[in-house]
C-alpha cells in the first residue's frame, strides 16, 4: 500500500486507513458485529493499513475498547486516530471536558498516548478558541502527537490556526459529494493533511448499497438517525436522491469494469488522486473487502478511465451544486 505524509511535519501513513464505525450502526448503539469487526481489523493490519479511525461516540466507546484489544499488541507500528464530540452527543468541546475526554478515550483504548486527535464536529455553543487552546496542550502533554477537526470549514480551521497549529481535518469527500475537493488543495498548501471519509458513498459505489438494498431500521442509510437528516442522509439515501446517486454509481461501475478494476477501487483511487489527500478511510467487515480496498491503494488509473471518470463526474450534480444554482438563480431574479 502506497504511503504519504501526514501533512508536513506529521508521520508517514498508508493511504487507506481502517474504519472502525460498523457502517449501518446508529453509533448510539452497541457494535452491531464486534466480531466481524474484530476480524476486519486483524485482516487490515495484515493487509498493509497503518492507520485505523474510531471516536468516542462510536458505539458508545465499544468501537475505541475493541480497537485498542486488537491493536495493542503491535501499538507502536501503528496510528491511531480517535475523535471527541459536542456534548450531547459526546463528552463536550469546554477545555475541562476535552481533558477529561481524552484521558476516557486513552483508558478504552489502552494506550498512553493517541496519534491523533480530532473535535469530531464543530459545536457552535462553545468558543471555538477555547477548545482548540485545550487541544493544543494534550500535544504538550503528550496525550496526542497531532490534533486535528472534522467537518469543519476553511474559516473555521482558520480560527483554530490562529491559536494553535491544525494537523489534520478530515472531511467526507467522495465522487458524490465533492466539496472538501477544495479545502483539500488548500489546505496541503498550509502543510495540514486532509484524510477523506465516505469515499465509497458508504456503499454507494461500491455497489454494495442500491435503492433496492433492504437496510436494518436502525441504518442510519435508511433514514433512523436525526443527526444525518440534514446532510449525508439527504443528499445520498433519500427517496428521490438515492436514485441518481445508483445511476452515477452504475457509470462508475461500468467504467471499471471495462478497465477490469472493482467500483470500489475505482472510487477510492480517485479520492487519493485529489491534490491535497493524505489518505481515505474506509469502514467495512468483509474480509475481502478490506484486502480489495488495500489494493485501491497501490491501483494506477489509466488515462483513458481517468478521462471517462471526469466526464461522469463533471456531468453529475451534487446537491450543493444544484443548492448554489438555485441560490444564484433567485439572486438573479
Ligand atoms: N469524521 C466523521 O465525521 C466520520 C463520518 C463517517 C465516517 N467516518 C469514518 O470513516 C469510516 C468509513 O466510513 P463508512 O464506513 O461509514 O463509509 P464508507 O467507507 O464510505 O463505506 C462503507 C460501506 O461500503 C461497503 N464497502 C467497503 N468496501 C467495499 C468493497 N470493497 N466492495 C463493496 N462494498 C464495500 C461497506 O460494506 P461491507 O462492510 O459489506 O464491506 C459499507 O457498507 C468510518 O468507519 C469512520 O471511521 C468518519
Amino acid at each position: 500500500v502506497e504511503h504519504r505524509s501526514l501533512g508536513t511535519s506529521g508521520p508517514r501513513l498508508s493511504v487507506l486507513g481502517f474504519g472502525a464505525w460498523v457502517t449501518g450502526s446508529d453509533t448510539a448503539s452497541e457494535l452491531p458485529d464486534a466480531a466481524g469487526l474484530r476480524r476486519a481489523i486483524t485482516a487490515a493490519i495484515d493487509a498493509g493499513y497503518t492507520w485505523f479511525d474510531t471516536a468516542e461516540i462510536y458505539a458508545r466507546g465499544g468501537s475505541e475498547e475493541l480497537l485498542g484489544e486488537v491493536l495493542r499488541p503491535i501499538r507502536d507500528r501503528v496510528l491511531i486516530v480517535t475523535k471527541v464530540a459536542p456534548s450531547g452527543a459526546g463528552s463536550g468541546m469546554r477545555p475541562g471536558e476535552i481533558a477529561r475526554a481524552i484521558r476516557e478515550s486513552l483508558g478504552r483504548l489502552g494506550v498512553d498516548h493517541v496519534d491523533l486527535y480530532l473535535l469530531h464536529w464543530h459545536d457552535p455553543s462553545v468558543p471555538l478558541e477555547e477548545t482548540w487552546g485545550a487541544m493544543a496542550q494534550l500535544v504538550e502533554q503528550g496525550l496526542s502527537r497531532y490534533v486535528g477537526v472534522s467537518n469543519f470549514g476553511y474559516d473555521l480551521i482558520a480560527r483554530c490556526q490562529a491559536v494553535a497549529p491544525v494537523h489534520a481535518v478530515e472531511n467526507q469527500l467522495s465522487m458524490l459529494h465533492r466539496n472538501g475537493e477544495e479545502l483539500a488543495a488548500r489546505l496541503s498548501m498550509e502543510g495540514v493533511a486532509f484524510l477523506a471519509y465516505g469515499a465509497l458513498a458508504f456503499g454507494l459505489l461500491s455497489g454494495r448499497v442500491t435503492p433496492e438494498t433492504i437496510l436494518h431500521p436502525s441504518d442510519w442509510r435508511a433514514g433512523s438517525f436525526a443527526r444525518y437528516e440534514s446532510n449525508y442522509y439527504q443528499e445520498l439515501f433519500a427517496r428521490g436522491r438515492i436514485e441518481s446517486s445508483y445511476v452515477f454509481a452504475r457509470g462508475i461501475a461500468a467504467i471499471a469494469a471495462d478497465a477490469d478494476l472493482p467500483a470500489s477501487g475505482v472510487a477510492l483511487r480517485w479520492v487519493l488522486e485529489r491534490p491535497g489527500v493524505s489518505a481515505a478511510v474506509v469502514g467495512s467487515t468483509d474480509l475481502e473487502h478490506v484486502a480489495t480496498n488495500a489494493q485501491a491503494g497501490d491501483l494506477r488509473l489509466d488515462e483513458k478511465t481517468s478521462r471517462r471518470i471526469d466526464e461522469l463526474v463533471s456531468a453529475h450534480r451534487t446537491v450543493a451544486e444544484e443548492t448554489a444554482t438555485a441560490a444564484s438563480a433567485r439572486a438573479r431574479g
